[in-house]
């Protein structure tokens, strides 16, 4: 009687085991299978990445991404000679800010861009290529952020100017999303007697036709006057250098509400940090100009000096003169009053001649007079 119990009680135990041991084996079992898979995906991912181009849509969205970690930039341009120095030392004196000399380098990588897509025979061969406009942007983007991190000293607002970077302000726009632009208008007149008076040699600018650079100014100022209205006030603002010199104080206020940067009095005294925070070029031509205070000394000098034959044709060779809002009639138009700042500039200026003629003397350019070499108008 005893016997059975006793032999159903091991059949169950033995069952029991059994069971238990089944569960581990199946436990291990799929651990093992997971971890092998886990294993091989991995080996198949990473021979795949050796075997095959890199995915490079998600590089490019990586890099775009980072453009959130850029600093902001501001973008100083138009055309030579219209008091783009003045500007960029005036921001170069403000502890955010840093702009430095010009790059030279900026423009050029911006016009090469720019042929690239102009032409569909080369578009087509970089598509074909395998290069997309992502790529090309992305890599613009770097090259020019570089340049700009690293040229001069760091600051929490990187500054460039470059004058003809104005010319690609909507491209740049794009690139850089946290981007402003200032963009110098100057009377046309006075642009083209400082280029044939100093010998600034600007391609397509003539050393003796005065037509010619009218045309030529023309072009330039309306690109980047279209540019700069297709931007939007709000990231793109006109500053006239004949408002900057009379009214400084005004001008700068409304430039740093823009730029959004708070006011400081050091703005309005850039000479005073040249060497120091400022530094200048020796190869530029506008250095032995930008040491000196805000003055009036270029305002008019180009009075008295307009061939009569263009006097008659000023709207028809530059009409861009006239739309801008310059008094096209007048040989000596009036910019308006100069305020009690830059007086006081030219008064101490002309009690301390000497001073100023020494000081000129040691920034005078330096190499000889050929600035034209990446500077282009079309
Ligand atoms: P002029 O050649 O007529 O004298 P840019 O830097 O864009 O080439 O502009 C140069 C012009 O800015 C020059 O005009 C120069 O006199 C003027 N400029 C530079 N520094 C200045 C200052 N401190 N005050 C007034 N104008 C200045």
């Amino acid at each position: 009687m005893l016997c059975c119990p006793i032999r159903r009680r091991n059949l169950c135990n033995m069952y029991q085991r059994l069971t238990r041991n089944l569960w581990l084996i199946s436990i291990v079992l799929t651990v093992t299978v997971f971890s092998l898979s886990t294993l091989f995906s991995k080996y198949s991912i990473s021979s795949q990445t050796c075997l095959t181009k890199s995915n490079d849509k998600s590089d490019v969205q990586t890099n775009n991404r980072n453009v959130s970690s850029f600093k902001p930039t501001i973008f100083i341009g138009g055309m030579p000679r219209s008091g783009t120095t003045l500007m960029r030392a005036i921001l170069d004196s403000h502890p955010l800010i840093r702009c430095g000399e010009e790059t030279r380098v900026i423009p050029r990588i911006l016009s090469m861009r720019a042929a690239w897509k102009k032409s569909p025979v080369e578009w087509n061969r970089l598509i074909a290529g395998g290069m997309t406009e992502a790529i090309l942007d992305s890599a613009v983007r770097a090259f020019v952020y570089e340049i700009l991190l690293h040229h001069s000293l760091s600051a929490d607002i990187l500054c460039d100017k470059d004058p003809f970077v104005l010319k690609y302000a909507t491209y740049v726009a794009s690139i850089f999303p946290n981007s402003k632009f200032l963009l110098l208008i100057r009377d046309a007149r006075a642009v083209i007697h400082s280029v044939m008076t100093r010998r600034v040699t600007i391609t397509g600018f003539s050393q003796t036709d005065y037509r010619q650079n009218l045309k030529l100014w023309n072009k330039g100022i309306e690109s980047m006057f279209q540019q700069c209205q297709q931007i939007g006030h709000n990231r793109c603002m006109m500053v006239y250098y004949e408002q900057l010199v009379l009214q400084p104080k005004k001008s700068i206020e409304n430039i740093l509400k823009f730029l959004d940067v708070p006011w400081v009095d050091s703005v309005l005294h850039h000479e005073e940090l040249i060497g120091k925070k400022i530094s200048l070029s020796k190869t530029e031509h506008s250095s032995d100009q930008v040491i000196k205070p805000i003055n009036l000394e270029a305002l008019t000098k180009w009075f008295g000096h307009v061939p009569s034959d263009v006097r008659e044709e000023l709207d028809v060779l530059a009409p861009m003169l006239k739309r801008l809002g310059y008094d096209t009639k007048s040989d000596t138009p009036s910019y308006g009053t100069a305020d009690p700042l830059v007086l006081a500039n030219m008064e101490k200026m002309k009690e301390n001649a000497d001073f100023w003629k020494q000081k000129v003397k040691a920034y005078a350019r330096q190499l000889p007079n050929n600035t034209n070499l990446f500077q282009k108008i079309s």
